[in-house]
């Protein structure tokens, strides 16, 4: 058994990572990685064992503008140790090595567990935070319709789809905890273009998905800033309620309610490190398109 690390670029030992990935989370890395939207931000730790990737931590460099600061964090993701090698310490030692490895370089650890592995993270010391989830006050969501419409983005048009993602690069900070280095991880949600909409009169794309009769704002993607209240009144038809996937920009908070939120039936935030109990005193929420 050997580990091995950073190898996204070659082409063995990353197709032996998406074995387990698929494996285990039924997803892969290839069309992301071929397609060009890796960028050296996602850092694998692996055991390798005769050609197959037993088990896996991969550290997920994160730079955030929060409330104006700059934050380096790493979230960790991928986390995973093959069925056949499971309860030999595996997952745990390769924890340990990426947060040795980090602890000194970045201004905290992260990751979001799911329910299952709650109790293998409490094992291994993490603290268990909060983050605050926003949704919009309901005297905001009937401020007319003014301005073009968000339209869907066809996937099929080469040039909006070009366009999205050099916007995704340029775009100006729109929320008080915006993920700078945003590229790979959403272009790993959204390269297909599925629920990326465009209003072009403010040069805007947004990130959205029906929930019932309410919308989940996902992301914000625009050159200049874009205010809460101008993206309302492009979205069309009538939404009964619209919760956000990010944190508002303070001048828009007065137009949201802000409700402690622990992940509920998707996931537990755990984190290492003094300077994310941030997360949860300045109620702020990770972006929904930056978890690894
Ligand atoms: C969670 C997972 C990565 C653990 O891998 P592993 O290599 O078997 O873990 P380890 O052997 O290092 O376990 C370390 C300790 O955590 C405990 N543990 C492992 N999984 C646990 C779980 N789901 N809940 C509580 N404790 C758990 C082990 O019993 C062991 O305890 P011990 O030190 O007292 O003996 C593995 O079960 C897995 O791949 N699960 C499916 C994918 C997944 O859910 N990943 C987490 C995504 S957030």
């Amino acid at each position: 058994m050997e580990l091995i690390c950073d190898y996204m670029r070659d082409e063995k030992s990353r197709r032996a990572l998406n074995e387990l990935t698929r494996k285990t989370f039924w997803f892969d890395f290839e069309g992301w990685v071929t397609g060009g939207f890796y960028e050296g931000d996602y850092i694998p730790y692996s055991f390798i064992e005769k050609g197959k990737i037993i088990a896996n931590v991969s550290a997920n460099r994160m730079t955030f503008e929060q409330n104006g600061v700059v934050k380096n964090y790493i979230q960790l993701g991928t986390v995973m140790t093959d069925e056949a090698f499971r309860g030999q310490g595996l997952a745990s030692w390769l924890i340990k090595h990426v947060v040795a490895r980090y602890e000194n370089e970045c201004d905290g650890i992260y990751l979001f567990g799911n329910l299952d592995a709650a109790g293998f993270y409490r094992k291994l010391d993490f603290k268990e935070g909060c983050q605050y989830s926003y949704r919009v006050k309901d005297e905001y969501l009937s401020l007319g319709k003014a301005g073009a419409a968000f339209r869907p983005v066809d996937a099929a048009d080469s040039e909006m789809k070009k366009r999205y993602q050099d916007a995704v690069r340029k775009s100006a900070v729109n929320s008080s905890f915006e993920q700078i280095n945003k590229y790979g991880l959403q272009l790993f949600y959204t390269a297909g273009m599925e629920n990326v909409f465009y209003a072009e009169d403010i040069d805007c794309f947004i990130v959205a998905e029906r929930e019932g009769e309410g919308l989940f704002l996902k992301s914000v993607i625009c050159g200049r800033k874009a205010g809460l209240a101008d993206i309302l009144k492009r979205i069309g038809g009538d939404i009964k309620a619209c919760r956000l996937g990010y944190t508002p920009l303070p001048e828009d908070m007065e137009m949201c309610h802000a409700e402690r939120f622990d992940g509920g039936d998707d996931y537990r935030f755990f984190y290492r490190g003094d300077e994310l109990e941030s997360v949860e005193r300045d109620r702020l929420f990770f972006p929904a398109l930056s978890h690894a």
